[in-house]
C-alpha cells in the first residue's frame, strides 16, 4: 500500500567531485519523478539564498578568506537551518533530490587537512540520506570537460584531494555510479536507483540521523 498518508518522501543525495555531472543529473531525477507523478522537490548545499549561504558564496567566489574551520563550521550550519524544514517535507511525503549535503562538507575540509571526526562532529544529528548517488569521476577527466568556474575549489591538485576524502566515505546508503559513460546511460542507472529507495522508503523505511 503506497500510497497511505504515512508514506514519507526519501531523502536522495548526489555526491561527486565538481564537473562530475550531479547538477543535470539532479534536475533529470527531478523531471523523472514528476513524470511518475511523485511530489519532489530539488535541493542544494551551499544554499546560496540564506545569510549564511551569502557568506558562504562570498568565500567560494574569494570576495572573502575565512580560516579553514570557520568556513567548514559555516557550509555545516547551513545545512542545520535547513534541517527541520527538511523533516516536515520527508514527513508529508515529499521525496528531496539534494545537489550535495554533509559528505562533501567533510570531503572537502579534510582535503585541506583537517580531521574526519572533528568534520564529522557538526554533521551528528542531521538527516541521514536514504540514498546516496556517488557520480565517480577521474580528477583529470572532470578537469577536461571544462567549465571549472574559476571558484575557490575548482583546481585539479585540490580535487585529487577531494576524490581520495570521498573514498573513505563510503557507508551502505552509497551507490557508486561511473560518471564517464553516456549522459542516457547514467540516468537510466540513477532512475532505477532511485525509484527503488522512495518504494523503501513508501513503505516505512525510517528515517536516521547521521552518521549511522
Ligand atoms: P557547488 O559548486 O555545488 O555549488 O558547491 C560549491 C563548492 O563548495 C564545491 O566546490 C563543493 C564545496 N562544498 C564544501 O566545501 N563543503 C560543503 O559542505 C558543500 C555542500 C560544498
Amino acid at each position: 500500500s503506497g500510497c497511505n498518508s504515512e508514506s514519507r518522501g526519501a531523502l536522495v543525495v548526489l555526491e561527486g567531485l565538481d564537473r562530475s555531472g550531479k547538477t543535470s543529473q539532479s534536475s533529470r531525477l527531478l523531471t523523472y519523478l514528476e513524470g511518475l507523478g511523485h511530489s519532489v522537490e530539488l535541493w542544494r548545499f551551499p544554499d546560496r539564498s540564506t545569510n549564511v549561504g551569502q557568506m558562504i558564496s562570498s568565500y567560494l567566489s574569494n570576495k572573502s578568506q575565512l580560516d579553514d574551520h570557520t568556513i567548514h563550521l559555516l557550509f555545516s550550519a547551513n545545512r542545520w537551518e535547513k534541517r527541520s524544514l527538511m523533516e516536515t517535507k520527508l514527513k508529508a511525503g515529499t521525496t528531496l533530490i539534494v545537489d550535495r549535503y554533509s559528505y562533501s562538507g567533510v570531503a572537502f575540509s579534510s582535503a585541506k587537512g583537517l580531521g574526519d571526526e572533528w568534520c564529522k562532529a557538526p554533521e551528528i544529528g542531521l538527516l541521514a540520506p536514504d540514498l546516496v548517488l556517488y557520480l565517480d569521476i577521474q580528477p583529470e577527466k572532470a578537469a577536461e570537460r571544462g567549465g571549472y568556474g574559476g571558484e575557490k575549489y575548482e583546481q585539479l591538485e585540490f580535487q585529487r584531494k577531494v576524490a581520495q576524502c570521498y573514498q573513505v566515505l563510503h557507508d551502505a546508503s552509497w551507490k557508486i555510479v561511473d560518471a564517464c559513460q553516456p549522459i542516457e546511460d547514467i540516468e537510466k542507472q540513477l532512475q532505477e536507483l532511485v525509484l527503488e529507495c522512495v518504494m523503501a522508503c513508501q513503505k516505512g523505511k525510517p528515517l536516521a540521523n547521521l552518521w549511522s
